[in-house]
């Protein structure tokens, strides 16, 4: 394992050994440092626990399984009392850029349903301003070509997100659009602008959602305090 993974197996530990209760449904998240949340979870479940997880991606579901957690969908009638996922950028207000893994809508819809958020990353995540990694928008693929313009007309250079054997479709059937801002410092009225444009799914901005930001580093686990 290299330094950065154990960091975020640190991380990752430590936000469900800190807010993971027996009982709880909770809400997992996508990515390499989420990974480790999952496994933890797994862990408290093999020692007696009884956790329910929703899934933020199809990719979260398998790893669930593999680790012995059990999954559900949305609850209609209960919030869960937490979710834990990773982030491409976090500044100091805990606004978030996500969807570096394609897992945004998913990751959005579980944040909005948990009581609590919280951020798991290492230090390579903080920045002063949003905007360096390209924002991801998932779209309607019948609605591509006109978001694409209606973004480029913004000054923002668009690029269709491919893989090596394909075009990229997330687990909705949706392209992703990344959206190569530089700086992004009002995140609240971009996404509000984003949002507004028809055949947009879900923006990767999540503003004012996160809750608590744990970082690791080559010294720990730290808990950010939010700056407002
Ligand atoms: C997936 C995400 C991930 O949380 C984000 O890309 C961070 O991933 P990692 O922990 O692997 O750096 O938003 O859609």
């Amino acid at each position: 394992m290299t330094p950065i993974e154990e960091q975020k197996r640190a991380v990752g530990y430590a936000a469900v050994d800190r807010f993971v209760r027996d009982g709880m449904l909770i809400g997992l998240g996508t990515g390499s440092t989420a990974y480790f949340a999952i496994e933890r979870t797994g862990q408290m479940i093999a020692r007696g626990a009884h956790i329910r997880a929703v899934p933020t991606s199809l990719a979260t579901a398998a790893l669930c399984e593999h680790f012995g957690v059990p999954t559900i969908p949305v609850p209609r009638d209960a919030r869960l009392a937490v979710a834990i996922d990773g982030a491409d950028e976090i500044d100091p207000r805990f606004d978030l850029i996500k969807g570096g893994g394609g897992a945004l809508f998913r990751e959005k819809i579980v944040a909005l349903v948990a009581e609590r958020f919280v951020v798991v990353a290492d230090a390579s995540k903080r920045v002063a301003t949003l905007g360096a990694f390209p924002l991801p928008l998932e779209v309607v693929p019948f609605a591509a070509p006109y978001v694409e313009r209606a973004v480029r007309a913004l000054g923002v250079h668009v690029v269709e997100r491919v893989r090596a054997d394909g075009p990229f479709r997330t687990d909705n059937g949706n392209v992703i659009l990344d959206c190569a801002y530089g700086a992004i410092p009002y995140p609240a009225a971009t996404l509000a602008a984003l949002s507004g444009i028809e055949g947009v799914v879900a923006v990767g901005l999540f503003v004012a959602l996160a809750t608590d930001v744990l970082i690791a580093g080559p010294d720990g686990v730290i808990d950010l305090l939010r700056e407002d």
